[in-house]
Formats: structure tokens, C-alpha cells, sequence
């Protein structure tokens, strides 16, 4: 595996999609590079395009201050990152195919920084990751966010939590808020072992122990029934 600092630095360098010639800088991620959580929302805005760091406008304002009441910081233990690392023109919605190209980086973040839980912001990052739950395409189904929140999945050996992007409630979803406050909430629960892993909850974890066979793969289908 190439080191992190490599990953970073050909992100930093990226013309892989039209978005580069755009944009005012690459935003990787920050965070701790060892960190439990993992924070993966759309695209960088206006401000972190500036700034170079995700979530730093007022939807990042707002995630700091839900993490912060549930006992959670970026200052420590997590790493934040985007579906795609360059601001869209005019804050679009990211196109299939940029998303795409951007996914190499995303899963080096994820291969490096290796965190338990892993909570998607919003509909883009959760369809993208929810694909690999599956083993199917990206963006498998056209599922609402509202529908899979607070769920855990098990992708891989780390806990999924979907969940809404702060921006939905900055417009007035006060349910994206208060969805958003206890699927944060779950994360903390989960990384302080107060609720079982997605794999633990779904007893792949037992079964492998019990068995040393591997587990086969459940769908995410499943795992949603499994889950309700
Ligand atoms: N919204 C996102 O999805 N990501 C950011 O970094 C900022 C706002």
C-alpha cells in the first residue's frame, strides 16, 4: 500500500476529473490519520475551498457542535473527509462519473486511517458506501437517506451509520436534525463499545470467532432486515 503521504500527495496534484480546473485547491481530509471515526460528507463548499479543510462553513460549524454534545471532537480520534475533494461550480451536486474518479482516495483514507465507524453525511456519501455493503455498483439504489439513518452496516469489519448532512437541517429539516443527533450519537455509543459493532449486531463477529471459516457476505438487503 502506498504510504498516506503519497495518497495525499498525488490527491493534491489530481486532474482526473473536470472538477480540478475549477477549483481553488484539492481538500483531502483532516484529522487524526489513526483516527476511530470517520466522517465522509459530499463536497467541499465555497469556504473549504478556501481553506482547504473539509467542513469548515457553517454546515461544519453545526457538526462540530452536534459531535461536541455527544462527547466527540475533531480536535481528537477523527478524520473528516468528502465523496469528491474539489468544489463543484457553484456547489453542484457531484456527477456520477467525478464521484468516480475520486474514489481511489476514499478508499486509501479508508484503508489508511482504518476507523471502526465510518458515518456517511447526506445522500451522496451514504449511496457510495452503501455500494460496497452490497458488493454492488456505487450508488446501488436511489435509497432515501431518511430511510437507512441510524442503522449500522458492516462494511467489512467497520460499523456504517448513514446519517443526514448537516446542511439539511441548516435549511429546516428538523428531523435531519434530530436524526443527525442520535445517529451521532450512536457513533459515540458504538466507539465506546456502549452498543454492539454492525458486525457484532449481525453476530458475523461470533460466527467467525466460533467457526474460524469466513463469514459469507450478507447483502445489504439482509443486513437491512436483519437490522430492523
Ligand atoms: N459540505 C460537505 O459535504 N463537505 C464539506 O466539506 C463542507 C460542506
Amino acid at each position: 500500500m502506498r504510504s498516506f503521504e503519497h495518497l495525499r500527495d498525488e490527491a493534491l496534484g489530481c486532474t482526473r476529473c473536470r472538477l480540478a480546473e475549477g477549483r481553488t485547491q484539492v481538500v483531502f481530509g483532516v484529522g487524526d490519520p489513526a483516527a476511530d471515526l470517520m466522517f465522509v460528507g459530499e463536497a467541499p463548499g465555497f469556504h473549504e475551498d478556501r481553506r482547504g479543510e473539509p467542513f469548515v462553513g457553517r454546515a461544519g460549524q453545526l457538526l462540530d457542535r452536534l459531535c461536541g454534545e455527544v462527547g466527540l471532537s475533531r480536535a481528537s480520534g477523527v478524520y473528516i473527509t468528502n465523496t469528491v475533494k474539489c468544489r463543484p461550480p457553484d456547489n453542484r451536486d457531484p456527477q456520477p462519473d467525478e464521484i468516480a474518479s475520486c474514489r481511489p482516495y476514499l478508499a486509501g483514507q479508508l484503508a489508511h486511517v482504518d476507523p471502526g465507524v465510518v458515518v456517511t453525511l447526506g445522500a451522496f456519501a451514504t449511496r457510495l458506501l452503501l455500494g460496497d455493503v452490497t458488493g454492488g455498483p456505487a450508488d446501488p439504489w436511489r435509497v432515501p437517506v431518511g430511510s437507512v439513518a441510524g442503522y449500522r452496516f458492516a462494511l467489512g469489519p467497520r460499523t456504517l451509520i448513514p446519517t443526514f448532512h448537516p446542511a439539511a437541517a441548516l435549511r429546516g429539516n428538523a428531523d435531519a436534525l434530530s436524526c443527525l443527533r442520535r445517529d451521532l450519537r450512536l457513533a459515540a455509543d458504538v466507539l465506546a463499545g456502549r452498543v454492539p459493532t454492525a458486525a457484532e449486531a449481525l453476530g458475523l463477529a461470533e460466527a467467525a470467532e466460533a467457526t474460524a471459516e469466513p463469514v459469507p457476505a450478507r447483502t445489504g438487503a439482509e443486513q437491512l432486515r436483519l437490522l430492523e
